[in-house]
């Protein structure tokens, strides 16, 4: 049982609080498929997909370049290529869910309406690490040929934080706007 007075932050907290579960209990991950995923709800969850596989091809390719398995031009041009895609489609998406998707969304049910509060504070605290995470992409894509491997390194030590805080709110987000479209429908979502 998940305390809702325990410390929500994104940093901190390990999924939704039970007071925000109440329509998850309803419609369980596993019966999503089963419930009737509309096209707009699979776009919606295929574009969290596409970001956790960028996260963790930039890792990868990061690692490969650290480690020499990788040429220093093809992993320059492809973290400028992921890395622009990442932090542009991400940026689009916060936009689009905070100034579309949760003012409609959080109307249809007044039980679940802090959890909004809560995804839009996380999208707050996860600008701080895409502004992070573009200065340490750019400081490898400026660095020179001795400089190149320490920025590389502390890039990917940035990436290895952002990602899980990054999954956490994805998941999150699943966990409560999957319910709600679910039970009350698309109305409003344009
Ligand atoms: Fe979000
Ligand atoms: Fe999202």
């Amino acid at each position: 049982m998940r305390d809702a007075g325990a410390d929500l932050a994104l940093g901190t907290r390990d999924g939704l609080p039970d007071a925000l579960r109440v329509l998850l209990a309803e419609f369980p991950r596993e019966e999503w498929e089963k419930a009737g995923l509309s096209p707009l709800i699979r776009f919606w969850l295929d574009r969290h997909m596409m970001f956790r596989k960028l996260t963790v091809r930039l890792a990868a390719d990061a690692r490969a370049a650290i480690d020499g398995r990788a040429d220093p031009r093809a992993h320059a041009a492809a973290l400028s290529r992921f890395g622009g895609l990442f932090v542009g489609e991400l940026h689009g998406h916060h936009h689009v869910e905070d100034a579309h998707y949760f003012p409609v969304l959080s109307r249809h049910d007044a039980r679940l309406e802090t959890g909004f509060g809560l995804l839009d504070a996380d999208h707050h605290a996860l600008d701080g690490h895409l502004h992070a995470f573009v200065e340490r992409a750019n400081a490898v894509l400026q660095a020179d040929a001795v400089a190149r491997h320490d920025a590389t390194g502390r890039f990917l030590d940035g990436l290895e934080g952002f990602a899980p805080l990054l999954e956490r709110h994805l998941t999150d987000e699943e966990d409560l706007v999957v319910p709600v479209l679910l039970k009350y429908g698309e109305r409003g979502m344009g």
